[in-house]
């Protein structure tokens, strides 16, 4: 695209295009390659602090929330400490324990999101430890917190948040491998992961280019009704967060489902009026995912699967997205860039104002 070529595009266009420029800004300065590690300045934990976290837990709402779960995973993979993330907005209900050894992180673009703010507060005021994963410098979530890493993804319009969840996505990773490192995570895979991250925007770059095929693999999913959207570990909040955006800007009714779940029970569902897109990298699970598609087929569902070009999709029949191929651990972020555009490319076939989905806000700051 040229200059100015884009100024009447819907803002959540520009802004998926914007991805590989951001994710550069989101990893400028933080990568040190000697050491294979990252350097977080604004964490405020000396690496002895680092070391004496026995757990974390991530909050967020929506999108933030998903992102949250896949960042929850890496913390795990690449530092074993346990880690999961819950939705900010139920975790203050439920009277949490606030345990002085878990690091408690806030994940949100515009920081001011009210449920993630609450819960910043309440884990305060028990004397918790908060990190803030924020993209507006200076927003509430940002000054409540003790240290934290800005997203630097500039500013998003569009409700449909995109190029912020993929910084929210290489923040976490760059936690992730700090943490890692100050532990087990050994200097091999330090540098593994820091060419990883190096690749992404280059990466991101291959995925847009094949925009006009996910446009027309979108327009055959909006032609239904209902769809799964299906993955599993790593993959599954890559389909959560598909699913949602989905749902957000094309008002079809997409429900994410972990694909070892399937047969126990959505299975009952699949017919050749309900799709589903399947996130199926390679990975050490891609025989059993592989076969849970066979199971799907079978039942005459329509199949859209987003790999990478090295699975072997044998003689099923589906539309293929292929996404090239990184590091395990960071394989989710390259997955999701195509479902942002099907979501888009969705909601404009059938004639949605993308920018402005109906019912929702860019940031809920009531209760
Ligand atoms: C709203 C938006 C979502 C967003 C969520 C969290 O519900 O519609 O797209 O993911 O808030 O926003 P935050 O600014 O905290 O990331």
């Amino acid at each position: 695209y040229e200059y100015g070529e884009l100024a009447d595009e819907p803002r959540m266009f520009t802004e998926i295009l914007e991805q590989p420029s951001s994710v550069e800004r989101a990893l400028r300065g933080r990568l040190d390659e000697r050491f294979g590690t990252a350097h977080l300045g604004g964490l405020n934990l000396d690496p002895r602090e680092l070391r004496a976290i026995r757990r974390v837990k991530i909050l967020g709402c929506g999108s933030a929330y998903y992102v949250g779960q896949m960042g929850a995973g890496l913390i795990e993979e690449l530092a074993r400490i346990p880690a999961d993330a819950e939705a900010a907005s139920e975790f203050r209900y439920r009277n949490p324990i606030i345990e002085p050894d878990t690091l408690y992180v806030a994940v949100s673009q515009s920081g001011e999101t009210i449920d993630t703010l609450l819960a910043v507060q309440e884990i305060r005021r028990k004397g918790g430890r908060v990190l803030g994963v924020v993209n507006v410098v200076g927003s509430a979530i940002a000054r409540a917190v003790d240290g934290g890493i800005y997203l630097h993804a500039g500013p998003e319009i569009a409700v449909a948040s995109t190029k912020a969840l993929t910084n929210m996505y290489v923040a976490f990773s760059l936690l992730a491998l700090q943490l890692g490192r100050v532990r087990d995570l050994s200097i091999a895979d330090g540098k593994r992961l820091i060419s990883g991250l190096q690749a992404l925007p280059t990466q991101i770059e291959e995925i847009l280019k094949s925009e006009s095929h996910l446009e027309e693999v979108a327009a055959r999913l909006a032609e239904a009704e209902s769809m799964f959207f299906v993955g599993r570990v790593r993959g599954y909040p890559v389909a959560r967060e598909g699913a949602q955006k989905l749902k957000e800007i094309s008002y079809r009714h997409a429900e994410a489902y972990q694909t070892s779940e399937l047969k126990h029970g959505p299975l009952a569902l699949i017919s050749e009026s309900v799709p589903t897109v399947a996130i199926v990298p390679q990975d050490e699970l891609t025989d059993r995912n592989v076969a849970a598609l066979h199971e799907i087929s079978a039942r005459r569902g329509p199949l859209v699967v987003v790999t990478h070009p090295e699975v072997d999709l044998g003689e099923l029949d589906a539309l293929r997205v292929d996404v090239p191929k990184n590091e395990v651990e960071l394989d989710p972020i390259l997955l999701t860039i195509p479902l942002q555009l099907i979501a888009f490319h969705a909601a404009k076939a059938l004639g949605h104002d993308v920018d402005k989905p109906r019912n929702l806000a860019k940031s809920v700051t009531v209760e």
